[in-house]
């Protein structure tokens, strides 16, 4: 990939840039945030990092949009954390312009770039900036599910005693509390995770992983986590910048899948070098269906709040 931007010179944006400058994912990476002069501090930093590492990924920063210019690639990271005790969707009030202005600055300055939403609530942002975007769903999608999937695999991790390097996770639906960790899809060395846990620890692992970033933030308390959200993001990155054509769970639109049209939420999907290639619709039971019905019934509301600010 020859130019990445990532907007929002944050902890998050920072966490994401020092790895995809350190693996050359890019020749190119841009930090843009309206602090100018911090994003050109870590930018620099970034930069330094890098080069020590062995990279010639150029890293710069500022606050002017015209950077975006040719990106192919633009993450969105912008935007306030909740504080303890709130939900992701009490900062879309406050995320919501902000989105609104960087998709502006990206359709006047990059309208070929794909995009990558991660501010929260990242199901409700990724669908406004498909929006306002008029692209296809190909091309502008958000991260959730893979973190959500980090964590899941840790506290799987905790619970069977085994190497994380063996866990296979899945989590689907909106990124919140009503997120769908879906056991049945979960294993350890290809052996289903019924075969080791019983199903209160099964729960447990639910529960831990729906709240994972709420325990981070009460724990922090000044900021979100970071460090795995960084890494997450970096995975996307990879996959689309090296044309992996990963299963990775991904914020996208629906067009049918799983009974839903017209929302964003986190499902299966195909990452390559063309963005989005494709949603994996995969067969749920009962139980699971009403899981993600609750979610998506969820991910709707959001979205009607949003249509009425
Ligand atoms: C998290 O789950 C901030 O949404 C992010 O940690």
């Amino acid at each position: 990939m020859n130019k990445l931007s990532i907007v929002g010179a944050g902890m998050v944006g920072e966490a994401a840039a020092q790895i995809i400058a350190r693996e050359e994912f890019c020749r190119e990476l841009v930090l843009i945030d309206v602090q100018g002069e911090l994003a050109k501090g870590k930018a620099l930093d970034v930069w330094q990092a890098a080069v020590e590492s062995g990279s010639d990924t150029r890293v710069y920063g500022g606050s002017n949009a015209e950077m975006l210019q040719d990106s192919d690639l633009v993450v969105i990271t912008a935007g306030v954390p909740r504080k303890p005790g709130q939900s992701r969707q009490d900062v879309l009030s406050i995320n919501l312009p902000i989105l609104d202005s960087i998709m502006l600055d990206i359709n006047r300055h990059a309208p070929a770039a794909t995009v990558l939403v991660v501010s929260n609530p990242v199901d409700v942002l990724t669908y406004r900036a498909w929006s306002l975007s008029g692209l296809g769903r190909d091309r502008v999608f958000g991260q959730a599910g893979v973190l959500d999937t980090a964590r899941m695999k840790c506290f799987i991790a905790e619970e069977t005693g085994f190497s994380a390097r063996d866990i296979t996770a899945l989590v689907l639906g909106g990124h919140g509390d009503s997120m769908v960790p879906l056991m049945r899809y979960c294993a350890v060395g290809s052996v289903p995770l019924s075969h080791f846990l019983s199903s209160q620890q099964l729960e447990r692992i639910v529960e831990r992983t729906r709240q994972g970033g709420g325990e981070i933030l009460g724990l922090k308390k000044l900021g979100s986590a970071c460090d795995a959200p960084g890494v997450a993001i970096a995975q996307m990155v990879d996959a689309i910048a090296n044309g992996r054509n990963r299963i990775l769970p991904t914020v996208a639109i629906l067009e049918g899948e799983y009974g839903r049209t017209g929302i964003a939420m986190g499902v299966p999907c195909v990452l390559a070098a063309e963005g989005l290639v494709r949603v994996i619709e995969l067969p749920l039971d009962a139980q699971e269906q009403a899981m993600f019905d609750h979610s998506a019934d969820q991910v709707v509301r959001d979205i009607a709040e949003m249509n009425a600010l």
